[in-house]
């Protein structure tokens, strides 16, 4: 069997709202909205992956404050596992540096406004599902 290869992904909070990211590529992801993210390097800590996909992809300064229980099948051989996180006090705010060209802080009633990646689909459910449970 194939190693799999963890993707992270962030549930950027800011009080109950989550950010959502639009892709911009590839064509056949471009316009669908992701929790921003990527693959954890080999020897790569999945934390320390997060906080460095989040600086390169929005700007930002982030803590990971914890994993969301579960991992949903990618593409083979990768797995997504997401992790609440948050901006450090006096990160810049979040901007499309790369791979995105929208996003959007998203309030509990408005998590399913957008077009979420199909994939990303049960991991934002299991995300808004415990946020609700706070
Ligand atoms: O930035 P890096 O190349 O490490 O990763 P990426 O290209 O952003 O993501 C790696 C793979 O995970 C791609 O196939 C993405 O489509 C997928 N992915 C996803 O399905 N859902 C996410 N929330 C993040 C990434």
């Amino acid at each position: 069997m194939t190693e799999r290869i963890v993707v992270v992904a962030a549930a950027l909070l800011d009080g109950d709202r989550l950010l959502a990211a639009r892709r911009s590529a590839p064509p056949e992801l471009a316009g669908r909205w992701e929790l921003p993210g990527g693959k954890v390097e080999p020897g790569e800590r999945p934390e320390d992956a997060l906080v460095r996909e989040l600086r390169e992809e929005l700007g930002v300064d982030a803590e990971v404050v914890e994993r969301v229980p579960g991992e949903w099948p990618l593409k083979s051989p990768y797995v997504l596992h997401v992790w609440t996180a948050r901006l450090r006090p006096g990160s810049p705010a979040p901007a499309p540096l790369e791979d995105h060209d929208a996003l959007r802080w998203l309030t509990p009633e408005r998590i399913w406004d957008v077009d979420w990646l199909d994939q990303d689909v049960p991991a934002v459910r299991e995300t808004s599902a415990r946020l609700g449970t706070r």
